[in-house]
């Protein structure tokens, strides 16, 4: 696991970006693992900018999204696929028939649905590099706490903490989803590289018990130390319960000496 610590959110950002886009460069084939949420929008943006300007080409890219409010359409402006087409998909040159989103519009066979979605992901070769946010709860995707570390694709129920975070984004009196199908922690374990970002002190403690706490299925993002690809972004405040951010830091540079193909 290789901790990043940067001074602030546009900083973290720019660094996701920077490695995705790398990522793709070098492949320009990969399949990515997309999140929603406030954490990756500068991401979003230092990619469109790269797209735009640098001419970095998603044309041959596939991507699968963690997750999806269950009840919203994918034109209401609060669920998922419409924050990817606006934020990212209609500013850069992704093809559509390889764009995949859990679907919210589901009314029935919620896991024969979750089985096709494993399956997509599995026929496009698997995930090569998945991006992550992290809730206040530590959970990845919508695998709230307790979720089983082994989980794949499902319908997961909200906890109230996650639907009370949500409110501040759904319009007053609209009813807020209370649950999501999202992909499980095991579906997450299997992609070959995972980038977690996360910023402001509201993810301190998350983020804290994520790295250097006990795998427990009670901060779902405590899994991820069993992966042996797994790279922090994180900006001061989201790491400052921290207790080993000076090894953190000497590791990031001996990275850079040594293995630097790490952080490419
Ligand atoms: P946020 O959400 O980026 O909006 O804080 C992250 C998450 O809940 O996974």
């Amino acid at each position: 696991m290789l901790v990043v610590l940067k001074q602030n959110a546009k900083e973290v950002g720019q660094e996701a970006a920077r490695i995705v886009a790398g990522a793709v460069r070098s492949n320009p084939s990969i399949v990515l693992g997309l999140a929603t949420g406030s954490t990756p929008l500068g991401m979003y943006e230092g990619l469109v900018s790269l797209h735009k300007n640098s001419g970095l080409d998603f044309s041959k890219a596939t991507s699968f999204n963690l997750d999806e409010y269950l009840g919203l359409a994918p034109e209401n402006p609060q669920s998922f696929h419409y924050f990817m087409h606006s934020n990212f998909f209609s500013q850069v040159n992704f093809s559509s028939e390889r764009v995949h989103i859990p679907s919210g519009a589901l009314r029935s066979n919620y896991s024969e649905y979750c089985e096709r979605y494993e399956n997509e992901i599995r026929k496009a070769g698997g995930i090569d590099l998945q991006v992550l946010g992290i809730g206040r709860n530590g959970h990845i995707g919508f695998n709230e706490p307790n979720s089983s570390l082994a989980s794949r694709t499902r319908l997961k129920e909200l906890t109230q903490e996650t639907i009370e975070d949500n409110r501040r984004f759904f319009p007053q009196g609209e009813e807020i989803p209370e649950c999501a199908i999202t992909m499980g922690i095991g579906t997450i374990l299997d992609a070959r590289r995972i980038l977690i970002l996360a910023t402001g002190k509201s993810k301190a403690d998350a983020v804290a018990k994520a790295i250097e706490g006990p795998i427990s299925s009670s901060v779902s993002a405590s899994a991820l130390q069993l992966h042996p690809d797994v790279i922090f972004i994180l900006d001061e405040d989201a790491a400052s319960t921290l207790t080993q951010r000076d090894y953190y830091r000497r590791v990031l540079e001996l990275t850079k000496k040594y293995t630097p193909e790490k952080l490419a």
